[in-house]
């Protein structure tokens, strides 16, 4: 298929310059294992699992025949005040994944939702314990948990922000950001060590600005993510959570890219040993193939929220959110083969032993070159960061990406970062030739 075989002036491109694609176009008819094909016939090697979702790698049959049996079954029921088989039990098996007390699923279709219906409950949470003053939120500098309203005002990524002005949510103040340029430039599978405390801050400033009592939660990505792949001090999650526990105030992980193996655990809390009152997931839990998303509460959450209407009819609803798709039967049947899966082939382990290897690669072939000024590696993800062309940032970045699209190989451009996350799959001459492409390409932008 050529270009021209495709008329190109009706979709208009998520987080994409449409203007710059207009021009080059990468279009995908196909995928399997680790690779796409193109419109033009070529291979493309898939090095961010399709933003953090295919864990497993593309085209995997069980998954792929559970949903075909599941549309021949029950192809789609109302979520409200009705249900379907496939969601309790999707439910059932990433509750018995969570950490601790993390029991309750509220299902939603993607990460945004899943951010916004987290706040949501921190606020329906506090307000059942006749504490509706607490109705502050902090996130984090260069956060990402989405675009809906409410995730938009918790992250931290200007360019998301910036025209959005007094429509975000007023009630909302930013940790500072989680990163050293200069003495944690490069961090290779560890947790860089600060001299300093970063979360003196929220302890010292923020919370006494704003009194803790008025602090709803605070929602952080436990790895930062989509700004390019920033790992936390070492035992900041845990001083996080005794902070929170401190003045009552509840701790969301959004673990959207952190879920589900990408760490070699299943979830980020585990890799940590931090457990949250929510944990946001998304992407991986169907491997990308279904949208689906949701927040996992604690017990304690659910019972408060179940306990406050207790003078309630019993035909009351308790929380009034939910999304038409909730517990869509067919994403969960895609849920419930792929954690199968996973399982099964022991992907999180493998996911876990490959992340070493791509992190050895980054740091071998990227360091060095010009433009590197910083190389971050954790789990089955590495970033390389290249110094910005003056007036024009993101561009080297985005250049680079281009080069390797057309050399055969899909990376990540965020900001000045370019990110490799391939699915857990990923054997490793695969990752050589992605860091190969990388370091040429890198080169060449020289
Ligand atoms: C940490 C995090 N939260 C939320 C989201 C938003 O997810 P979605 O694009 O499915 O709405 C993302 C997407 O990359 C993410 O990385």
């Amino acid at each position: 298929m050529a270009y021209n075989d495709l008329r190109m002036d009706n979709q208009w491109l998520p987080f994409t310059p449409n203007r710059s694609f207009q021009k080059d176009p990468r279009i995908f008819v196909a995928a399997d294992g680790m690779h796409f094909t193109t419109h033009d016939g070529r291979q493309v090697i898939d090095g961010i699992s399709s933003l953090w979702c295919v864990g497993a790698g593309h085209n995997r049959k069980p998954i792929n025949e559970a949903i075909k049996k599941q549309l021949d079954t029950l192809d789609y029921s109302t979520a409200f005040s009705v249900s379907n088989d496939k969601a309790f039990r999707a439910a059932e098996m990433i509750a018995a994944m969570a950490p601790g007390d993390l029991n309750k699923v509220l299902f939603c279709n993607s990460g945004s939702e899943a951010a916004d219906t987290s706040m949501k409950v921190a606020l329906a949470y506090h307000r059942a314990r006749g504490e509706g003053h607490r109705n502050m939120f902090i996130g984090r500098e260069r956060g990402y948990h989405g675009v809906g309203f409410g995730g938009m005002s918790v992250g931290g990524i200007p360019a998301n922000r910036k025209v959005y002005g007094t429509s975000l949510l007023p009630r909302v103040d930013h940790l500072r950001f989680i990163h050293d340029p200069v003495k944690h430039a490069y961090v290779h599978n560890t947790e860089p060590v600060w001299d300093e405390d970063i979360l003196l801050e929220l302890e010292n400033r923020i919370l006494p600005l704003h009194d803790p009592s008025n602090i709803a939660a605070v929602i952080v990505e436990p790895v930062a993510g989509s700004a390019g792949w920033y790992v936390p001090p070492q035992g900041y999650l845990k001083r996080l959570r005794e902070i929170c526990d401190k003045h009552g105030i509840l701790l969301i992980f959004d673990e959207v890219i952190t879920g589900f193996g990408r760490l070699g655990t299943a979830f980020a809390s585990d890799y940590y040993g931090v457990q949250p009152d929510m944990l946001n997931f998304a992407k991986a839990v169907t491997n990308g193939v279904f949208p689906l998303g949701g927040v996992v509460c604690t017990d304690r959450i659910y019972n408060a929220m179940m306990g406050a209407h207790g003078n309630a009819p019993e035909h009351a609803i308790e929380f009034f959110h939910g999304y038409t798709y909730s517990g869509h039967p067919v994403a969960c049947a895609a849920a419930i083969a792929t954690l199968d899966l996973f399982r099964e082939e022991d992907l999180f382990k493998r996911a876990g032993e490959m992340g070493p290897v791509l992190g050895d690669a980054m740091h071998a072939a990227l360091k060095g070159l010009p433009n590197v000024i910083g190389i971050r590696s954790l789990g089955l993800a590495a970033a390389v960061e290249l110094a910005p062309i003056a007036g024009l940032p993101g561009k080297r970045a985005f250049d680079v990406f281009m080069d390797c699209y057309h050399h055969g190989v899909l990376v990540r451009n965020a900001g000045e970062n370019l990110v490799f996350a391939p699915p857990y799959i990923v054997e490793r001459a695969q990752i050589d030739t992605m860091v190969g492409t990388l370091a040429d390409a890198i080169k060449r932008a020289a």
